[in-house]
């Protein structure tokens, strides 16, 4: 099964800034999404883009909420169709007009599965939190205190450990933090407290 996508434009410039409000972002978050696993992935990601483009970047609400609204659906077709992810929820947020730059961020967030390079930093950095935010979150999950007093040795150590969270690609994680050019350690650091206020 390849993923894909075999395409480096998304989106019309012309549309580009237009978004989908909060609440048909989330209608959409839950006509497709029923797995309460991935949509607390999805939720957690989306927090992490926004507390980045916030903090780190210091953007506006408006910039923000592109940037958590890309990391809100950006597995949106994985729970229904994943062979057709993440094409599926691209094209249909094209048609609806959404800004290009959401939609390449969208498409890169697995450059080794879809084939679209991370360009802009909202590219780098969701793909850069994508699959080291489930790790940290599958962590927590084992931790008696779940996030309570986690830090950046734990994690590292789980990293290494090949066997723990087996589907998480250590690889894809380096590979992302050399293009976002953020250190492995201070992305573990970034996310841990922030994603620890995202609740189940
Ligand atoms: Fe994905
Ligand atoms: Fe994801």
């Amino acid at each position: 099964m390849s993923l894909q996508l075999n395409r480096s434009q998304f989106g019309h410039p012309d549309n580009f800034g237009r978004v989908l409000s909060r609440p048909e972002a989330e209608n959409l978050f839950h006509d497709w999404v029923k797995n309460p696993r991935l949509q607390l992935h999805m939720r957690q990601v989306a927090h992490l883009m926004k507390c980045w483009a916030a903090e780190t970047l210091h953007l506006s609400a408006e910039e923000q909420w592109r940037w958590e609204m890309a990391g809100l659906l950006h597995d949106a077709d994985w729970d229904q169709w994943p062979e057709q992810h993440c094409r599926k929820i691209i094209e249909h947020l094209e048609q609806l007009q959404v800004s290009p730059d959401i939609l390449r961020a969208i498409a890169s967030h697995g450059p080794a599965h879809f084939g679209v390079e991370p360009v802009s930093e909202m590219d780098k950095m969701l793909y850069a939190f994508d699959e080291l935010s489930g790790l940290i979150h599958a962590y927590s999950l084992m931790r008696p205190g779940g996030y309570e007093g986690m830090d950046l040795k734990g994690v590292k150590k789980r990293l290494k450990e090949k066997s723990f969270a087996a589907n998480v690609s250590r690889d894809d994680i380096d590979d992302a933090c050399q293009r976002a050019g953020i250190l492995l350690d201070d992305l573990i650091a970034f996310i841990i407290p922030r994603q620890a206020t995202v609740a189940a």
